[in-house]
């Protein structure tokens, strides 16, 4: 999309792209300094995206909101979206902590599904920033997370799964307590290697 005004955000667009362009390199500039502490790369990679149009008229519908520019900029929280896929499980909180003290900032709303994991298994750290007027959902976790939540995504969608529902579904709750665990060994590993370089 081209910042068009045809789109439910109307004039706004190129203003929700000059935010979220912001979030995108004041993250990429933390992450420059994270790793020049620890030495490792903190981002595995960093996606974002503006909700496109249509699926932004469909939240409203699902949500019982008008198809407004109002609704849209101020109702729905996550026009902006930004996922950080981190490397370790730690990186995730000092993304998290840069995040909080970027220059304007202000936190509207956090969920941390990694120490309150879902039901289903879903861990990640949920925050609703706003900045600039806007509001922005970042979304962090680790690869291992990453690649769990897109699993199960994927699943959600599928319609004819038929018998085996269940035990799908039981078996991504136990890979993602499995995924976990390894998060949390892969982490305690790397601080045991840089310990022995006298790193840390
Ligand atoms: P909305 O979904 O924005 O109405 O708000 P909410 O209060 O449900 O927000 P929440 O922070 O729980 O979820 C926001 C986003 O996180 C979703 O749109 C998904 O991208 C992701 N998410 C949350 N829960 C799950 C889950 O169980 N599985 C997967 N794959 N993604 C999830
Ligand atoms: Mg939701």
């Amino acid at each position: 999309m081209n910042g068009s005004e045809n789109t439910i955000y109307g004039e706004s667009y190129d203003k929700l792209k000059a935010v979220m362009d912001r979030l995108t390199e004041s993250i990429t500039e933390a992450a420059e300094r994270i790793k020049e502490k620890t030495g490792m790369e903190p981002i595995e990679h960093l996606k974002y995206r503006i909700k496109s149009d249509e699926s932004m008229r469909e939240k409203c519908r699902r949500k019982g909101l008008p198809e407004t520019e109002d609704s849209a900029l101020h109702k729905v929280h996550d026009a902006i979206g930004l996922r950080v896929v981190c490397t370790f499980l730690d990186d995730v909180y000092a993304i998290r902590d840069c995040i909080k003290s970027l220059e304007g900032i202000e936190v509207f709303r956090e969920k941390d599904y990694i120490r309150n994991v879902k039901p289903n298994g879903y861990r990640s750290y949920h925050m609703i920033v706003m900045l600039g007027g806007f509001f922005a959902e970042i979304q962090i976790r680790t690869i291992s997370m990453d690649t769990w939540a897109a699993l199960e995504h994927h699943m959600r969608y599928k319609k004819n799964i038929g018998g085996n529902t269940a035990l799908i579904f039981e078996e991504l709750k136990r890979c993602a307590d499995e995924l976990a665990a390894t998060d949390a060994s892969m982490l305690t590993i790397r601080n045991m290697i840089n310990e022995e370089d006298g790193r840390q």
